[in-house]
């Protein structure tokens, strides 16, 4: 076990390490930049299942969710297709309303989860086109969909899924592109824009795994808090939700994920000099509004863990520690803010001694209901 690890303390680490080369491997014979084309078999094949589709269902549980509700982001904004994304879970038992021109999307790591793969034998039944994004190759789910993209993130052995999240979004994302260029829904500048700032993502996540030793040391202040919020805005309120679930996983301190608009409907009353409020605040759409929920939380002397772009220094002179990131096109920013918050509930779930690969009560596939 130690070989596997590769000198990692933990699968988890080993893992979260390998999100540039995994991400390259996904982007292997797919993004051609330099032709400006993205190429997916499972895509090509079904063109115009995803062209006709006047609305796509994504159907997922756990962080493979969160995955689809970056992806409902993304989906919207550059194929101008409406999504909606539904734990997998509650979709099976509520009789929903599915046409036969909708593209259902499946999002599992393992591929053997047992209400998604439910979902999608509903979905079937009810005669939509069930395409899957899948790590584990020849598993029960990328079997049961008409087609498919795997993800290729390699074995994810971590309880806590980090690798396999960052490589559905990859996957996303380049289905999202490819649809853009089909229905004409993005200019040919933009979409060369976003194919050549993809093929910078895997030196741009090396480079946010620098982050590690300001988590660490931002660890080693709040290891020991009862509660933690993290929020954000846009394609990267996700974000903060699959942060807030990494750290209750892991490290089993509470943690809730909010957009930060929505911070003033409830959370704010939980904010005082004791709440760690971690805020995804990198330069994009909608910054100014995340600088004033920031100077909210700071009025209420929460403390304030910013993760921003590199070269901030609005929010720096806010917060109580900023972690910097690169800058990249907005909507590819949650495959870079997501990089320390993985490592944050890392390093805090070991200094609480916590079982980072095996948490308790938690299955790294729940194939049973
Ligand atoms: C379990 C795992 C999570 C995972 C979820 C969905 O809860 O612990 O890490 O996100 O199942 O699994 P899937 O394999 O369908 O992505």
């Amino acid at each position: 076990e130690q070989i596997e690890k590769g000198g990692y303390d933990h699968f988890m680490l080993k893992e979260i390490y390998e999100q540039p080369s995994v991400i390259k491997d996904t982007y292997r014979g797919r993004l051609h930049a330099n032709k400006g084309m993205i190429q997916m078999a499972g895509v090509e094949d079904n063109i115009d299942k995803f062209t006709n589709a006047n609305r796509i269902l994504i159907v997922a549980c756990g962080t493979s969710w969160h995955a689809g509700l970056v992806a409902e982001y993304i989906f919207e904004e550059f194929s101008r297709i409406p999504v909606e994304v539904e734990y997998a879970s509650e979709f099976r038992y509520r009789n929903p309303i599915i046409y036969p021109d909708d593209v259902v999307i499946a999002i599992s790591q393992s591929g053997e989860t047992a209400d998604t793969l439910a979902a999608i034998k509903l979905a079937k039944e009810k005669g939509a086109f069930v395409f899957g994004v899948c790590n584990v190759v020849g598993s029960s789910i990328s079997r049961e969909t008409h087609a498919g993209a795997y993800t290729h993130a390699g074995p994810e052995i971590g309880v806590a899924s980090t690798k396999a999240f960052t490589t559905q979004i990859t996957v996303l994302t380049m289905m999202a592109l490819r649809l853009a260029k089909a229905k004409g829904t993005m200019n040919t500048s933009d979409y060369q824009r976003y194919l050549l700032e993809l093929e910078l993502i895997p030196e741009k996540v090396e480079e946010a795994l620098q982050t590690n030793e300001v988590a660490k040391m931002i660890a080693s202040i709040y290891k020991s808090a009862p509660n933690c919020l993290y929020l954000g805005r846009g394609y990267n309120f996700p974000v903060a939700l699959e942060g807030a679930l990494k750290l209750k996983e892991i490290s089993y301190i509470h943690a809730e994920g909010y957009p930060a608009a929505e911070m003033k409907h409830g959370p704010i009353a939980l904010i005082d000099e004791h709440m760690p409020i971690v805020v995804i605040a990198p330069k994009q759409n909608h910054y100014d509004k995340v600088v004033s929920n920031i100077q909210e939380i700071k009025a209420r002397s929460g403390k304030i863990i910013a993760v921003v772009t590199k070269g901030d220094t609005q929010v720096r002179a806010l917060a109580d520690h900023v972690i910097e990131i690169p800058d990249t096109a907005e909507a590819l920013t949650p495959l870079l803010t997501t990089i320390p918050l993985q490592l944050l509930s890392y390093h805090i779930a070991v200094m609480r001694e916590c079982n980072v690969d095996q948490p308790r009560n938690l299955a790294k596939s729940v194939t049973v209901e």
